[in-house]
C-alpha cells in the first residue's frame, strides 16, 4: 500500500491524486471485512463524529454513522436546520465551532456550495463535504470508483457514461473530474437543458482529457461498460415547469438493457431513472453501491483521525 494520504480534510475530489485516491480505495477493500463481520474495528475507540446534514440525506447519513460505529466510534448530529438553532438565527459559523467541541472530525451537507470548505477554515478538526449543493460529493465519488474498482478490477480503460442531470448533480461533477485521472472514455448523456457545466468541462480541457456530449442515450449504449445514471435534481430548479419539462427524461428499463453487457450505478435515490425490473437483472449494481459507502467511510474517517494523531 503507498503510504500517503497526508490531507486533513475532504473537501474536493479535485485536491486528490491517483495516489491519495487508491490508498483510500484499498484500505477499503481491507475494511470491507470488518464492515462485513460483526466484529467492531477500534480505530476510533474514545472518538466522536460531528454530522452536520442540512439536506436531506438516507445512504451519505447512515452509511457515515455505520462506518463510525464499526470503527468503534460514536456520532453526534442534526438531520436538519429546523431541528438546530440555525432556525433562531444562529450562524452556520457558529454551530460548527459548537460542533468542533463536541467532537472529533465534522460531516457536513448543506445547500450552498463551498459551506464544507468554509467551515474547513475556521474549525481545527476534519472536515468532510458530504455534499454542497450543486458542487461536489467526493466521498461519493470515492465509492464509485471503488464499486467500479470492485467490478472491473482497474478503473482506467473503461467507457463510461454520466446520464441524467449533469447540470445540477454533484455527484457527477465530482465523478467527471476523478475519471479524467484515469484512461477512462467518458460520455455525458443529458438533455441540452442539463448539460455539464462549462467550469466542469474547462477543468477537463486544462488537463486533456477527452469526452464526449450526447443526448440520446441509445447512441452509447451499445459501447459502454457503465451507466451511471442519476436523478433529475428538483430541489435545484428555479423552475418547477421547467423541472416538469425534462423530468422524465431518460427511464432506463429491462428491455433496452437486454442483449448489453453493462453495469448500471446510480448514487440514489431513483425517483424515474431506473425500472423496477432492473433490479433483478446482472446489470443492477446501484445497491451494492450504496453498500460500499460503508466501507469507503470507514477509510476516509479512519486515515483522517489517524493523521491528526500522528501530528500530536
Ligand atoms: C446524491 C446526492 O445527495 O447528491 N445522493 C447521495 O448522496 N447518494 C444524489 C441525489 O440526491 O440525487
Amino acid at each position: 500500500m503507498i503510504e500517503i494520504f497526508s490531507h486533513k480534510n475532504v473537501i474536493s475530489i479535485k485536491e486528490f491524486s491517483k495516489d491519495d485516491i487508491n490508498y483510500i480505495l484499498e484500505k477499503a477493500t481491507k475494511l470491507e471485512k470488518v464492515a462485513k463481520s460483526q466484529e467492531v474495528s477500534k480505530s476510533l475507540n474514545g472518538k466522536i463524529v460531528g454530522m452536520m446534514f442540512f439536506e436531506p440525506s438516507t445512504r451519505t447519513k447512515l452509511s457515515f454513522e455505520t462506518a463510525t460505529k464499526r470503527l468503534g466510534g460514536a456520532y453526534i448530529g442534526i438531520d436538519n436546520a429546523a431541528s438546530s438553532s440555525i432556525s433562531k438565527g444562529e450562524t452556520i459559523a457558529d454551530t460548527a465551532k459548537m460542533f468542533e467541541s463536541y467532537s472529533d472530525a465534522l460531516v457536513i451537507r448543506h445547500e450552498l456550495e463551498g459551506v464544507s470548505r468554509f467551515i474547513s477554515e475556521i474549525v481545527d478538526v476534519p472536515v468532510i463535504n458530504a455534499g454542497d449543493g450543486a458542487g461536489q460529493h467526493p466521498t461519493q465519488t470515492l465509492l464509485d470508483l471503488y464499486t467500479m474498482k470492485k467490478e472491473f478490477g482497474d478503473i482506467e480503460d473503461l467507457k463510461v457514461a454520466l446520464v441524467g442531470d449533469l447540470k445540477y448533480g454533484r455527484t457527477v461533477h465530482s465523478l467527471s473530474y476523478a475519471l479524467g485521472l484515469y484512461n477512462v472514455k467518458m460520455t455525458f448523456v443529458s438533455p441540452p437543458e442539463l448539460k455539464m457545466p462549462k467550469e466542469n468541462l474547462r477543468d477537463l480541457e486544462k488537463n486533456n482529457i477527452e469526452y464526449l456530449e450526447e443526448s440520446n442515450l441509445n447512441k452509447v449504449i451499445d459501447d459502454i461498460d457503465v451507466l451511471y445514471d442519476t436523478r433529475i435534481q428538483k430541489e435545484r430548479f428555479p423552475d418547477e415547469e421547467e423541472y416538469n419539462k425534462i423530468k422524465d427524461a431518460y427511464l432506463i428499463n429491462k428491455k433496452m438493457l437486454e442483449d448489453k453487457n453493462l453495469i448500471v450505478m446510480h448514487p440514489l435515490p431513483r425517483v424515474n431513472e431506473i425500472s423496477q425490473d432492473v433490479d433483478n437483472t446482472k446489470h443492477n449494481r446501484y445497491f451494492e453501491q450504496a453498500y460500499n459507502g460503508v466501507p469507503v467511510r470507514m477509510a476516509i474517517l479512519e486515515t483522517l483521525i489517524s493523521n491528526i494523531k500522528n501530528k500530536k
